[in-house]
C-alpha cells in the first residue's frame, strides 16, 4: 500500500506536513502519525476523514520505539513513497545551564530517531520516493545559547546530503528543509519567547508555505530548500564567511 510517514504529526509543521500531503500527493493510500501525544494525532486524522491514517504513538526518544515501528514496517510490508523526519525540538539557553536530560535527549530525538526512522524506511521505498528531513537555517552556522540544537541540525544537513547520495542510483530523493523562525509550539518548548532580542528580529516564516513548497522541490529531487530570500542570503554568506564573523549568540 503507498504509505506517507510523518513524525512530530501532532502539531506545528508535522500537522500541516499531513494536510499538505494529502492533497499534493494523492496517490498515498495510507498515512502514518507519529508523535507522543496521541489525542492530538487523532484530532488531526479525523480533520481528513476520506484518507486511511494510522495514528502510532511512539516516544522517539526511546530505543524501544525503533523496535516497534521496525516490527510495524516488516508486518504491515507498505511501500513507502514519503517520508518526513520532521520531530525535534530546541532549547534556548548556555549549553552548560540547560539541563543534561533535556540535551541528550534533544540529540536523541533530532539526531538518531531521525537515522534510525529513515535507515529502518528505506528499504521499503522504491524510485520516485522521497524523504523530507526538517532542519533549520540553525544547521547553517553554530548558534551559542542554542549550542546543541545549531549541532543536531547541522548533522541532520550534512545527513541528508550524504545518504542522497547513497540513494540516487535506486531514485530515492533526500531534501533537508532548512527554514527560519516560524510561530509554532517549538517556541514555548525552547523557551523563546521574550528571552532572545535578537530572535524576537528574525522574520518568520509561514508552515504552510515551508511545507507546499518543500514538498514540490523535494518531487524535483531537490537537496536543500531554505525559504525567504534572508536566509537564503544567510546561507551563501555562512558558506563564503568565517563562522567568527557570521556567528551570533541568540
Ligand atoms: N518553529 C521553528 O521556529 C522552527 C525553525 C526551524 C526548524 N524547526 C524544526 O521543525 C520541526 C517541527 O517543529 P515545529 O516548529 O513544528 O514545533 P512543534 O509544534 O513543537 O512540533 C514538534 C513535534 O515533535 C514531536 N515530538 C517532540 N518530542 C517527541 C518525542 N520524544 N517523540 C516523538 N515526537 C516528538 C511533537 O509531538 P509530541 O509532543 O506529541 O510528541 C511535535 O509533533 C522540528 O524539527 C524543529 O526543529 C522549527
Amino acid at each position: 500500500m503507498k504509505t506517507a510517514i510523518i513524525t512530530g504529526a501532532s502539531s506545528g509543521l508535522g500537522s500541516e506536513y499531513f494536510i499538505a500531503l494529502t492533497e499534493l500527493c494523492p496517490e498515498v493510500e495510507e498515512f502514518w502519525l507519529i508523535a507522543r501525544r496521541e489525542s492530538k494525532l487523532k484530532e488531526l486524522a479525523d480533520k481528513v476523514p476520506n484518507v486511511t491514517s494510522l495514528v502510532l504513538p511512539l516516544d522517539l526518544t526511546d530505543n524501544d520505539s525503533f523496535t516497534e515501528y521496525r516490527n510495524l514496517l516488516a508486518e504491515k510490508n507498505p511501500e513507502v513513497v514519503m517520508l518526513v523526519n520532521n520531530a525535534g525540538y530546541g532549547k534556548l539557553g548556555e549549553a552548560v545551564k540547560i539541563p543534561l536530560k533535556d540535551q541528550t535527549d534533544m540529540v536523541m530525538l533530532n539526531c538518531a530517531s531521525l537515522t534510525a526512522i529513515a535507515l529502518l524506511t528505506v528499504p521499503y521505498m522504491k524510485k520516485g520516493s522521497n524523504i523530507i528531513n526538517v532542519c533549520s537555517i540553525a544547521a547553517f552556522c553554530p548558534t551559542p545559547r542554542m549550542t546543541v540544537y545549531s549541532s543536531t541540525k547541522a548533522y541532520i544537513l550534512s545527513f541528508s546530503l550524504g545518504l542522497r547520495n547513497e540513494l540516487k542510483e535506486r531514485g530515492i530523493n533526500v531534501l533537508a528543509v532548512c527554514p527560519g523562525p516560524m510561530d509554532t509550539e517549538f517556541m514555548a518548548v525552547a523557551g523563546i519567547e521574550g528571552r532572545s532580542r535578537l530572535f524576537s528580529l528574525l522574520p518568520r516564516c509561514k508552515t504552510s508555505e515551508v511545507v507546499r513548497i518543500s514538498i514540490i522541490k523535494a518531487k524535483k529531487g531537490r537537496a536543500v530548500y531554505t525559504n525567504r530570500f534572508i536566509y537564503k542570503l544567510y546561507r551563501v554568506l555562512t558558506k563564503l564567511l568565517p563562522h567568527s564573523l557570521t556567528m551570533r549568540r541568540l
